[in-house]
């Protein structure tokens, strides 16, 4: 029944559990592995020295979000043990956070108390897009009950970039990150601080959100059939955790990271007087070099840093970063205006005629529909001495003939089955890998991830955009390309891709193949690769994939 190489860290981690308990095989001849690796409290240990230790709660709490009562959240709070005191830093009245600030080659010590208030809401923190051994990285089958904890240690191996953190437990992720549960884990290196990039006050990490609240003020997340399959869509944008955000700035340069933590809502961002955005790094840290864009697409778990000059500004101006329509994210419907998309084929979100449901509440704007995220204002004057780098760091380049697949890449095919997304038609199973799953250690692969669900057909209803990520480092995108007849909506968005810096989630358009390159190095085990919609993801629409030595 098991036909699997066990890797030093699993030996040493049956080894610690003293325990070796054995799951069933999963469907279609995929091989199980152990369901129990780890004691649900792994300790501290002695020997691990930490640059940085901190306990991070999760717990309910009550925040003032909009006028009126208080809305009860779920939030991370932090304690620092040992360590910079600020390299935790707390968003004062918001659920988010806290940011968490290391240097590249530090070792970090994060302990996880789970002290949700219902006792089935076990979970487990993922840190996303960091590279990390598969024991810390939050797998599902990691998740632990309110009551316990998990320990992580490690060390950040990551170059600088906007990464993040949110919980992991298999199909409750939606709900935790919904309440409240994400935060951004900010890493720096030398070539990033070399860059000579705005600082301080003029680097201001921004979480967009959309949520939905009742009368009452209470966050809602009620999944019907129809959000489980599109995905939850909240009725308007939060910042930080914050609705109507204005930001007071000087005629300065700012350095704007930007990271979409919604759990299905896609931005099409601009600014709303045509100036271009003038973007520096992506998912994995800093581009090459800027890169100008009309707009950035930005779905859930993708980040988009920007060069945002306001010193040509005159005092009390006022701009908007706004979400532009677009159309085509949900299958083939008509051109997309602002409450108006859809046609024949594009089911909506929101309003749903026919279908006899809704995504998100019925108020939400549809998938697509234009939206404010927030109003820059120029507040001050001040003289701002930096200008934008020609060049900002060097990416090292992955080549498509180093893959050991290089004419034949590895398919990651978005399907459908009834009513639940799938990849490769399997749904996720905690321990499972199908033999297509396995990866050698130590090598660079191609993989092509494809959603052409049905084209053509009625199902093309179905089609959606689907933002697929793979855990345990960061990729290239080196190609994409559309089926011809899915191509209107394509063409409203594919000008906002950033498929020039290292990625760790990539928007995958309907009818749209997306290639890259990922080296698997230095970890082997288990690591789970899925859709970053939250409903889908807790759907089903993960799988393992495992790294063998
Ligand atoms: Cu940001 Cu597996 O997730
Ligand atoms: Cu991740
Ligand atoms: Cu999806």
């Amino acid at each position: 029944m098991l036909r699997r190489t066990m890797s030093r860290r699993d030996l040493l981690r049956l080894a610690g559990s003293g325990a070796l308990a054995l799951g069933g095989a999963g469907a279609l001849g995929a091989c199980a592995l152990p369901a129990t690796l780890e004691p649900a409290q792994p300790a501290a240990s002695p020997a691990f020295t930490p640059d940085l230790d901190l306990t991070m709660r999760a717990a309910s709490t009550e925040v003032q979000i909009l006028p009126g009562p208080k809305t009860t959240v779920w939030s991370y709070q932090a304690t620092v043990h040992a360590g910079d005191p600020a390299a935790a830093q707390a968003i004062p009245g918001s659920y988010l956070g806290p940011i968490i600030r290391a240097r590249s080659g530090q070792k970090v010590r994060i302990t996880f108390e789970n002290a949700l208030p219902e006792p089935d809401q076990e979970s487990i923190i993922h840190w996303h897009g960091l590279h990390l051994p598969a024991a810390v990285d939050g797998h599902p089958s990691d998740a632990v009950k309110p009551g316990e904890r998990y320990v992580y240690e490690f060390t950040v191996a990551n170059r600088a970039g906007t990464y993040w953190f949110h919980p992991h437990p298999h199909g409750k992720t939606g709900r935790q990150v919904m309440m409240g549960m994400a935060g951004l884990f900010l890493v720096s290196d030398a070539e990033e601080q070399a860059a000579g990039l705005p600082s301080g006050a003029q680097d201001i990490p921004l979480v967009i959100q959309d949520r939905a609240f009742d009368a009452q003020n209470q966050i809602v997340y009620g999944l019907d059939m129809m959000s489980q399959m599109m995905g939850f869509l909240g009725e308007r944008v939060l910042v930080n955790g914050t609705p109507d955000v204005t930001l007071d700035l000087a005629t300065r340069a700012y350095r704007l990271r930007l990271l979409n933590g919604s759990n299905s809502r896609i931005y099409k961002l601009a600014w709303d007087d045509a100036t271009p955005l003038t973007v520096i790094a992506s998912d994995g840290g800093l581009l090459e070099a800027p890169v100008s864009r009309p707009f950035v697409m930005l779905a859930p778990g993708e980040r988009v840093e920007l060069w945002a000059d306001f010193r040509d500004r005159p005092l009390g101006a006022e701009l908007r970063l706004v979400s532009q329509p677009f159309a085509g994210a949900e299958g083939v419907g008509a051109p997309g205006e602002a409450g108006g998309m859809g046609g024949m084929g594009g089911m909506q979100h929101g309003n749903m005629g026919g279908m006899g449901g809704t995504a998100g509440t019925a108020s939400a704007p549809a998938l697509g529909a234009a939206l404010d995220i927030l109003r820059v204002r120029i507040a001050r004057q001040e003289a701002e001495p930096l200008t934008l780098p020609a060049r900002l760091a060097t990416i090292p380049r992955h080549r498509r003939e180093d893959a050991v697949n290089k004419d034949n890449p590895r398919p990651v095919a978005l399907t459908m089955n009834g009513m639940q997304w799938q990849l490769n038609g399997r749904s996720y199973e905690m321990n499972a890998v199908a033999p297509e799953e396995i990866v050698r250690l130590d090598t660079l692969e191609v993989w092509e991830i494809i959603n052409e669900q049905n084209p053509g057909a009625m199902m093309d209803a179905m089609g959606m955009a689907h933002p697929i990520h793979i855990h345990g480092g960061q990729f290239q995108v080196i190609g994409r390309a559309v089926l011809p007849e899915l191509q209107a909506g394509w063409a409203g968005v594919k000008d906002g891709y950033l498929d020039e810096g290292w990625k760790d989630t990539v928007l995958v358009m309907p009818g749209e193949r997306v290639r890259l390159l990922m080296a698997f190095r230095d970890h082997a085990g288990a690591f789970v690769y899925h859709c970053h919609n939250l409903e889908h993801e807790d759907a089903g629409m993960m799988r393992n994939y495992r790294v063998e030595a």
